[in-house]
This record gives C-alpha cells, structure tokens and sequence, in this order.
C-alpha cells in the first residue's frame, strides 16, 4: 500500500491534533503536531528570559535544541533537550505567546526543514498551519478544518474545564480570535487553506465523523 503524506491545517481547536492523532493510528502511520514544535521553541525561549521578538536570539538557542516526540500508553509525549515537556508546552502563557515567536522567518525555516526531514519517508499525518501550503506542498492529501469560533471557544472552555482551568468562554473566544488573526496575518506562510485542499466544516460533526470523512479521503487515495 502507498505510503501518503497527510496534510491537516486550521484554525486553533478546529480538532486537527484529535482526528489526526486518530486517522494515523487507523493508518499505522506516524502523527507529526508541529504546533508543539512552535510551542517547545516558546517554552524554551521564555524559560532562558528570551525577548520573544529578538529573532537571532531565539535561532541560536533552536539551532542547539532537539525537540523530540515519543508514543506512549497517555499519547504523544514531547521532549526538549531530552526533558518532558507535554504539558508544560500547552500552559495559557505559551498559548498566547506562541504566534509571535512563529512570525519569526528563520525560526520557520528551521521548523520546516525538521519537518519535512520527518515526513521524508511518507506514512505522516502532520498537522499546523501550513503544512499544504509550506511544508508539505506535494501531499497527496490535504485537509483544511474548520468551525465556528463559538464552538471552537466551547471546546477549548471544556479541554480547560478537565484540567481545571475556568477561563470565562467570551475570554477563550477573544484569545482564539486573536491568535488566528495573527496566523493569518503573518508574512511568511500565514495560515491559509492550500488551493487544492478539502476544507472540512466540523462544527456540528463529532471526532468520529470527522475522521471517518478524512479516511474516505485516504482510501480514495491509496487505491
Ligand atoms: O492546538 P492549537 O490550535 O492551540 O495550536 P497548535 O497547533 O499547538 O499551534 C500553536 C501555534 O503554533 C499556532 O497558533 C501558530 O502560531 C503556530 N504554528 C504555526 O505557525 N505553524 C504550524 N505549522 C503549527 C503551529
Ligand atoms: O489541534 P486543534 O487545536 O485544532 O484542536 P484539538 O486540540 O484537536 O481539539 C480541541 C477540542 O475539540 C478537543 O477536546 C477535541 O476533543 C474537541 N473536538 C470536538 O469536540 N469535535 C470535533 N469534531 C473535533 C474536536
């Protein structure tokens, strides 16, 4: 069977790190979040007292980072410099710092390069930004998922709501509309749907819809 590059970008909690996580286990293949990358290079860089806007700083602390994933029986841990960072990448002070330090040129450029020397040997489902825009141009999927920032809002309040976090929901709307602002905005590879990929409304659809529409997709695909 051909192994496929699968591209799946949007918009913050429009689900793609949920259904990718799922279309690769149902494909056996690997799952690639290059959002924890952006994250663990603004986790990094606030940990050492980085000004998050001083971009030769930042790429010489990433040029001497290894940032690393491992499967587990919880999902998907992240490592920087061999230490766990998985949770600690997801805190609301990364959240809402991590556009700026991916507005940064150079530090796309490494990022990207590390990606796609991941996605070399196909078998990958990677999910960001611009990954059928950028990284992955040639994919031979690309998904683009959407949804509401009303939902995307309430999903994100009950991700928080489980760990314990209650930020006000019109806070969370504010937060999210801020970030895919600057995505958008940004000069190099801001986010934007690639031209030939399927964009997925999933407001109203479960996970298991969601992944089920992307498999027909893959199938379609592979035959
Ligand atoms: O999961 P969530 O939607 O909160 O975001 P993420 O995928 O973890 O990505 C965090 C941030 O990293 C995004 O808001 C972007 O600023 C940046 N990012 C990017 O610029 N390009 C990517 N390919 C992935 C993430
Ligand atoms: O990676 P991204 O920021 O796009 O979103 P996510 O972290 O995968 O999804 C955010 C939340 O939305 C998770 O709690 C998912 O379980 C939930 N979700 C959902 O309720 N319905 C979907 N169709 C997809 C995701």
């Amino acid at each position: 069977m051909k192994k496929l590059r699968i591209a799946i970008d949007g918009p913050a909690s429009a689900g793609k790190s949920t259904v990718a996580k799922l279309v690769a286990k149902k494909f056996s293949y690997i799952y690639c979040d290059t959002g924890a990358m952006y994250r663990s290079t603004t986790l990094k860089a606030m940990r050492l007292g980085i000004d998050l806007h001083n971009e030769s700083k930042i790429v010489k602390m990433l040029e001497s980072t290894e940032i690393t994933f491992k499967p587990s029986e919880q999902g998907q841990l992240v490592f920087i410099d061999g230490d766990e960072v998985t949770n600690d990448i997801r805190q609301e002070d990364v959240t809402n710092s991590v556009s700026t330090v991916a507005a940064l040129t150079n530090v796309r450029s490494i990022l990207v390069k590390r990606q796609k020397d991941i996605a070399n040997d196909g078998g990958i489902v990677m999910d960001g930004r611009d990954i059928g825009t950028t990284v992955l141009p040639d994919a031979e999927v690309k998904i683009f998922l959407i949804a509401s920032v009303s939902e995307r809002a309430e999903r994100r309040f009950k991700d928080n709501a489980e760990k314990g976090i209650h930020t006000p929901l019109e806070e969370l709307k504010k937060e999210i509309e801020l970030r895919d602002y600057k995505d958008s905005h940004r000069k190099v590879s801001p986010l934007v749907k690639a031209k030939d990929a399927i964009e997925l409304d999933t407001t109203s659809l479960s996970i298991n819809e969601v992944v089920n529409e992307i498999s027909k997709i893959v199938e379609n695909c592979q035959k």
